[in-house]
């Protein structure tokens, strides 16, 4: 059953030629990342969006992925996601209702637009990418949201952070800014859980979300691991907590994962907190260089919705190109995305 899917998204895939193209992060199920034409981290995705000129992009990730391929690719391009239920816990937990109010209640004590900028994870709604933009605001992802914090503070003293609060604790706490300084906004209270004074001295409101998948590693397996094996590395991605982080060697995107662990000498064993496709992949890809990798957590860790795009669905969506019909056609509407596209261009301008 498995191959004969297999054998129908490659017919599909030759029949279409060059007028397709399949993008896949790297949480990608193996079935379906051995199909890809291109891979990488949020990041490298939107630059890969932004330069294909395929006809049909079919994006193998989540939802707000797709979105911002189709922003970033020409009008004429057509954004493809092969399951739409494939979305992003994480995304779900701020929406643009919350995030006015939030900036609505800001403004009881404060002018947010002289004093605030709201800087979105990519990982995020295109409505909330508009909000950004309409607001001076940016977007980042976990590669670049150091560059992000630095550019936001050179232009107004406050951020308002969402929707990961660790993403955003972890980079405040890079550029040095003290924890106490960084507060978290419960959306699902009024002034967000804050009094006025811990707000006006926060440099960083953090949204309240967090990712599942990432939320849990925890310190204890990197004490385990440590003791086990005294010449470990950790190597941990920004979505996990402060905690992870601090006891991590290394944090970083997904890319920047890869990258560090390939260029390591052999014979090395890392230890890796983010998800459970892509750590089991790299540990296959790293055997013949004599490395081991191992997954930071004893449960099971994955981005179920990202597995939501199966072989099925790919070969489903595809095989209706080659027959002249676009399913699951991810469109942003245009105000919205224009908006969306000043907040996502400023932050590829500086990254
Ligand atoms: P990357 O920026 O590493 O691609 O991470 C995106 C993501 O959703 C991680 O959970
Ligand atoms: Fe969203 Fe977490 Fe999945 Fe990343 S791993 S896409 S943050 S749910």
């Amino acid at each position: 059953q498995d191959e004969i899917c297999a054998q129908r998204i490659i017919s599909a895939k030759k029949a279409l030629g060059k007028r397709a193209v399949i993008l896949a992060h790297h949480y990608q199920r193996a079935d379906v990342y051995r199909h890809a034409d291109l891979t990488g981290d949020s990041l490298k995705l939107s630059h890969l969006a932004a330069q294909t000129d395929a006809d049909y992009l079919v994006f193998c990730g989540v939802h707000f992925m797709a979105e911002v391929a189709d922003m970033l690719s020409s009008p004429a391009q057509i954004a493809i996601l092969p399951d739409m239920a494939a979305g992003c816990s994480m995304a779900d937990m701020a929406n643009l209702a919350n995030v006015e109010r939030a900036w609505r209640e800001l403004a009881e004590i404060l002018n947010p637009e002289e004093v605030i900028t709201p800087v979105t994870y990519i990982n995020s709604a295109a409505d909330l990418k508009a909000f950004c933009g309409e607001h001076e605001g940016i977007v980042c992802t976990s590669s670049n949201a150091g560059k992000v914090l630095e550019w936001s503070f050179k232009r107004r003293e406050k951020v308002l952070f969402f929707p990961d609060q660790h993403l955003g604790r972890w980079s405040g706490h890079q550029l040095g800014i003290p924890l106490d300084e960084m507060v978290v906004w419960n959306f699902d209270e009024p002034m967000g859980g804050l009094t006025p004074e811990q707000i006006k001295k926060a440099k960083i409101l953090l949204w309240k979300g967090h990712c599942s998948v990432h939320q849990m590693f925890q310190p204890q397996h990197i004490i385990r691991f440590r003791n086990q094996h005294p010449d470990g590395i950790v190597i941990s991605h920004p979505e996990c907590s402060i905690e992870v982080c601090k006891a991590s060697d290394y944090v970083g995107s997904t890319e920047y994962i890869i990258k560090t662990i390939a260029a390591a000498k052999s014979g090395t064993r890392w230890l890796v907190g983010t998800e459970l496709n892509l750590v089991s992949r790299i540990a296959e890809e790293f055997k013949s260089q004599d490395k081991i990798v191992q997954f930071m957590s004893p449960m099971v860790c994955m981005c179920s919705t990202m597995a939501r795009i199966d072989p099925q669905h790919l070969a489903w969506a595809l095989e209706n190109l080659v027959n002249g019909n676009v399913v699951n056609q991810i469109k942003v509407p245009e105000h919205e995305a224009k908006l969306a596209k000043v907040a996502l261009d400023r932050m590829l301008s500086i990254s």
